[in-house]
This record gives C-alpha cells, sequence and structure tokens, in this order.
C-alpha cells in the first residue's frame, strides 16, 4: 500500500483525516547474534520494509488501536494505560506511550491510530520493533519529548520488557530506529555507541530466507536464554556453552565487520557460517528447519555465508550470494529445504533502507 492509500484507509477507518504518518522499518542482523542483551556487539541493518503508523487526535480521551494487518481493534481510555491481558498486539504500541507516561509527560487527548505493516509476520524480521519504534517516535512529537533515535529505541525496548514479556536486548529497535540506507549498524550494546558501515557490495546481495517454520520462538524460551547466559557469564563460568556463544560470538563480529572494511568478504562469509555453527551447537536455538536451510545453502557455488538471523528456531536465514547464484540458490535451496522438512521457503533479495521517519 503507498501513503494514499493508506490515507483512505484511515478516513475510511476513522472517518476524518489523519495528521501525521510515521514508517519505521524491521531489521535483518547480519552477525552478532544472542549478545545485544548481555552487552556484546551486534551488527544489523534496517529492511524496506516495515510498518506505518497514521494517527490524528480525538476528543473522547481514548487511546484507538487499529490495524489493516490484524482485525482485533483495541480502545484504552487515556486515564487507564496497563499492560493489556491475552498477548494483544496493542500491547507493543501502547507500551511504547506507557514510557512517556512514566517520564512525566501528560496525555491530555486520545489518538486514533491506524497501523499497516508489510514485515512478513513471525518471520523474526523485527515486525513488532517496527509497530514500536513508530510509536515512540510518534509521540515523541505528539509530547514534543525531543528524543533522539537512540531513546526512542530504548522506549521501544521498554515496551517489549513491561508490556509484551519479553526482555529483549536493544538490537531490533535500534536498528529500526537509526538505520541507514545501504548502512548495516556496528552497535556496542554495552555503550550504544555505533558506527554506520556500507554493505553495498559489488555483485553481492543480502538474500533472506524464510523457512515459514511453524516452531517459533516464545518469550519463555527466549528469556530462558537470556537468564542462562547472564549466569554462566556473572559466574566467568566461560565452558558453559551458552557463555562460550557470547565470547565466540562477540569476537566473530569484530572480526567480520574488520574483514568487511577490507574488503575481505571471504572471512565475512566463514564467520556467519560459524555464527550459525555456535548458535545451534552452544545456544541451541536454531532446530531442524533453520540447520536445512543453512545447510543447503552452504553446498551453493557462490553462497559467501549463510546463518539463522534474529531469535531464532523459526524465522529466517540471511546469506550473502553472488547476483549470478541467486537464481540457482533460490531453486536448489527450495527445493531441498522443502524435501527436508516439507516446507516452502520463501525468499527476499533484501533492500537495506532508512531508519524510522516522519513521512
Ligand atoms: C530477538 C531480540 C533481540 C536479539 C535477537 C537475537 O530479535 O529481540 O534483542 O536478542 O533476538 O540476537
Amino acid at each position: 500500500m503507498d501513503t494514499k492509500e493508506l490515507k483512505q484507509a484511515f478516513e475510511k477507518t476513522y472517518g476524518k483525516q489523519p495528521q501525521a504518518i510515521y514508517f519505521a522499518p524491521g531489521r535483518v542482523n547480519l552477525i552478532g547474534e544472542h549478545t545485544d542483551y548481555n552487552g556484546g556487539y551486534v551488527f544489523p541493518c534496517a529492511l524496506s520494509f516495515g510498518t506505518y503508523l497514521l494517527l490524528a487526535e480525538n476528543n473522547d480521551n481514548k487511546l484507538r488501536f487499529q490495524s489493516l494487518n490484524i482485525s482485533e481493534k483495541v480502545e484504552v481510555s487515556i486515564n487507564d494505560i496497563r499492560p493489556l491481558p491475552n498477548r494483544c498486539w496493542a500491547n507493543y504500541p501502547l507500551g511504547c506511550i506507557a514510557q512517556y507516561i512514566n517520564r512525566g509527560f501528560q496525555l491530555i487527548k486520545g489518538y486514533d491510530m491506524l497501523f499497516w505493516g508489510n514485515v512478513p509476520a513471525g518471520a523474526g524480521l523485527s515486525s513488532s520493533a517496527a509497530i514500536e519504534v513508530a510509536t515512540a517516535c510518534a509521540f515523541n512529537d505528539v509530547f514534543g519529548a525531543g528524543y533522539d533515535k537512540t531513546e526512542l529505541a530504548k522506549i521501544g525496548q521498554l515496551s517489549e520488557h513491561e508490556y509484551a514479556g519479553v526482555n529483549c536486548g536493544i538490537m531490533d529497535q535500534f536498528a529500526s530506529a537509526q538505520g541507514k540506507k545501504d548502512h548495516a549498524i556496528f552497535l556496542n550494546c554495552q555503550t550504544l555507541e555505533f558506527q554506520l558501515v556500507p554493505v553495498k557490495l559489488e555483485g553481492i546481495k543480502v538474500v533472506i530466507a524464510n523457512t515459514h517454520s511453524p516452531h517459533k520462538l516464545d518469550s519463555g524460551t527466549y528469556n530462558d536464554r537470556v537468564k542462562e547466559s547472564r549466569e554462566a557469564l556473572a559466574k566467568k563460568d566461560y565452558t558453559n556453552p551458552r557463555a562460550r556463544h557470547f565470547i565466540s560470538e562477540v569476537k566473530r563480529t569484530t572480526d567480520a565487520v574488520e574483514a568487511l572494511q577490507k574488503g575481505d568478504i571471504a572471512t565475512f562469509g566463514r564467520l556467519m557460517n560459524q555464527s550459525h555453527v555456535s548458535l545451534r551447537d552452544d545456544y541451541e536455538v536454531t532446530g531442524p528447519e533453520l540447520d536445512a536451510m543453512a545447510e543447503a545453502a552452504w553446498k551453493i557455488d557462490g553462497v559467501i555465508g549463510s546463518r539463522m538471523t534474529g531469535g531464532g528456531f523459526g524465522g529466517c536465514t540471511v546469506s550473502l550470494v553472488k547476483d549470478e547464484a541467486i537464481p540457482t540458490f533460490i531453486e536448489q535451496v527450495g527445493k531441498e529445504y522443502k524435501a527436508k522438512t516439507g516446507l516452502t521457503a520463501e525468499f527476499y533479495v533484501a533492500e537495506i533502507g532508512d531508519g524510522v521517519k516522519r513521512v
């Protein structure tokens, strides 16, 4: 949908024009997985697909959440902001608004909101972070708070912790907020210092493969990994496989970025493959579908590197593939994946886009 169609949809839903439109992207992480919540390095980039938020104030002191992707409509009084039951989708935006209230801003009006996103749902490409960052940005303007993009990312992360119950790191929201076209973000999750590194690669594309696996990383398993790795690191138990993954992944990430900056793409790819193996064996967040997808990719000539991306279990792999090998990649990986799992994979050639903005 383009913004004209979205405006029409808003008018149809609320019987008035939207006052503002925001866009925040999803993300794909190239390397540095399951390190953010322990203060490691990550290297994600924002995608060209994401979530739009259109909004207008109302005179009835209600926050109204509607989505063109989800049928459930939600209405909340501005004087009764708290987490919604049953893992309701509106917790993502509501939790961001709540962060402003916690910081002393006052809602004196209600708002009618309409969301629409084109991030494939459940693919681990951060559709929820996109909703959060779009909302955080919109209410930054509503309240005239003047927060920078890093602060918007923190607001999104806190919404995830307090309203969605996922103790996630900062990576997804940070990428959605600070992304830049044709760049990846080398982020130190301890200090939040970051560097934008160009990833416009001569003759090579970033290809995302969606497993469409029913096994999702649920908040329980994710929070377990957060706890297990934190405990092992606090005890300095570096033989513990969770801690070992963290240490080795941080090293791989810094080495990979260094290699990329030197133009040594082959080393970057090797480190991506090693990252997958570590996530499979030490961190145990891959599962048969992601393993089948990565293993199929590793066999193809012209694949520089391939690994799972995001939280894991289901979701997507990310691969660097030479232009001329992309058709074979899609055909062969799709075929082998189907034969091994019975599932149909879907492929996207990633376009690396900008972070959140008012449209
Ligand atoms: C999810 C979380 C992120 C990060 C990744 C794994 O996407 O939201 O904070 O931990 O998993 O790298």
